[in-house]
């Protein structure tokens, strides 16, 4: 069993998609540790239902990023952890961490990669008047949603956003589950 930290900094809905195609049997992993860079983030509900370790860290409460980051590698090789991966973190990730995990951090990213890249990719989208983007899972290097591709799917654009945001997250949650398994295999 494959055991694995989730980073995120907002509701995530990833987090605990992974968590239940944990939970189904379809994924042979175990979160062992959730861990957001916003303390208080509705993430921190979801894994506190579920049971799961959450380690709340502020960034804004180290002197830099190489310490915070340090302080988050402690908390994980206590822990044993294989793989990390991102889940709507919306933050760099340092050569501190990326140097402790080589190759072995994947984020997800709501757009048909390299288009899009930072954040509301979504908005981007209808800035440009694509009509389809899509998800994509990739290795995290030190660039921004940059890193070498493992898997894409396409969505189609709907009229109004709130459909297109829906119809992103569900092909985010099977995608991510997916690829996941076949990392871990
Ligand atoms: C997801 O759409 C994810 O792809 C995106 O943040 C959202 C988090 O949703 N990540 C990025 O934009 C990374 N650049 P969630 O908190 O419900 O999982």
């Amino acid at each position: 069993m494959t055991k694995i930290a989730v980073f995120a900094s907002g509701s995530g809905s990833n987090f605990q998609a992974i968590a239940e195609s944990i939970l189904r049997g379809e994924l042979n992993a175990k979160i062992e540790l959730v861990i957001t860079d916003k303390p208080g983030a509705f993430v921190v509900t979801r894994a506190k239902e579920l049971g799961i370790p959450v380690l709340e860290i502020a960034p804004k409460t180290f002197a830099s990023k190489a310490d915070y980051e340090q302080a988050i590698i402690d908390a994980l090789q206590e822990k044993n952890i294989e793989w990390i991966v991102l889940a709507g973190y919306m933050r760099l990730i340092g050569e501190t961490l990326l140097s402790a995990f080589p190759n072995r951090i994947v984020n997800i990213h709501p757009s048909l990669l390299p288009s899009f890249p930072g954040k509301d990719a979504i908005g981007q989208a209808y800035e440009h008047g694509v009509k389809v983007t899509g998800v994509t899972v990739h290795f995290v290097d030190a660039g921004m949603d940059t890193g070498p591709i493992i898997a894409q799917v396409a969505v189609e654009v709907a009229e109004s956003r709130e459909e297109t945001e829906e119809r992103i997250h569900q092909a985010e949650h099977k995608l991510y589950t997916a690829t996941l398994k076949q990392l871990f295999q």
